[in-house]
């Protein structure tokens, strides 16, 4: 299992631990990543959820193995369950980026309450590139926080961006160095035990209440073209060019 999760001080942490393959997310790692969220969810004694990585990489994104062998799942996959219970989780939620997040990496950023980024990370959103589409309501919520200029640049583009960029866009509240980022996002989460968690998770609901509806219901148009795009050719070779440690050619296309 790649995902640890442990409740202490009234904080659940979910931990992507595969360092290995630069902690990118396989069907496994998500259903147990929806199970954990609903887990806390469930737990009265946890006040606030912490999502974290690991030192020098907090995800990769997809596993692309997994994009190859599972393009027929779409809307049925685990990714899209656990895109559903981060979007329905009313205690906060807390992200400690600790080094690239890349393509789910960066759109789970845009549903979390509080982002803390570690001065070495580099985030980016290079679905165009893979031949795919944007996820995760990032086609809603990016050219709402930053306009369309710039979301065009992260998205048509793919263009990585550091942290100070993503405080600069409204994705993450600061960049901390990178030995102090999850000990900051820690302390944050654990000020809710000082609070009252219905008044918390009631104000949580309400601060989200007018994108809910709209966010799921990009989810699930997204997915249907991300899933068509998973079969295309452009993604094909963009996966094949992966593998092959080789840049993909588009000029065919
Ligand atoms: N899916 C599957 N395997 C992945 C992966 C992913 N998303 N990201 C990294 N890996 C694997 C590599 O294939 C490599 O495996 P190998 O050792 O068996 O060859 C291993 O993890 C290490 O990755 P590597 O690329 O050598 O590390 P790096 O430090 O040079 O680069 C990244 C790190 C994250 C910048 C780079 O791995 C990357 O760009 N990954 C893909 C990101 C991506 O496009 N994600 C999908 C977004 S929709």
């Amino acid at each position: 299992m790649s995902i640890r999760t442990a409740t202490l001080n009234g904080v659940a942490t979910i931990e992507i631990a595969r360092p290995e393959k630069k902690n990118a997310l396989t069907l496994a790692m998500y259903r147990a990543m929806s199970d954990a969220i609903a887990a806390a969810g469930a737990d009265p004694a946890v006040r606030a959820l912490l999502i974290t990585g690991q030192p020098g990489i907090f995800t990769s994104g997809n596993d692309i193995e997994d994009f190859v062998q599972r393009s027929a799942d779409g809307l049925q996959s685990p990714a899209f369950d656990f895109m559903k219970a981060l979007l329905g989780c009313d205690k906060p939620v807390i992200a400690a980026v600790t080094g690239a997040a890349i393509g789910i990496g960066t759109t789970m950023l845009l549903h979390c309450d509080f982002v803390y980024v570690s001065d070495e990370a580099r985030l980016a959103m290079p679905f165009v590139s893979l031949g795919l589409v944007p996820e995760f309501a990032s086609s809603l919520v990016v050219p709402q926080l930053m306009g369309n200029v710039r979301a065009a640049e992260k998205i048509l583009l793919g263009d990585p961006f550091t942290g100070a960029d993503a405080v600069d866009c409204g994705i993450a509240n600061a960049v901390l160095p990178a030995g102090e980022v999850v000990l900051h996002a820690r302390r944050i989460a654990e000020r809710f035990n000082a609070l009252p968690p219905g008044a918390v998770q009631e104000s949580k609901r309400l601060l989200r209440r007018a994108r809910a509806q709209v966010a799921l219901e990009t989810i699930a148009v997204e997915g249907e073209v991300f899933a068509r795009r998973l079969r295309s050719p452009e993604a094909q070779e963009a996966f094949a060019a992966f593998f092959d440690k080789r840049k993909p050619d588009y000029t065919k296309f």
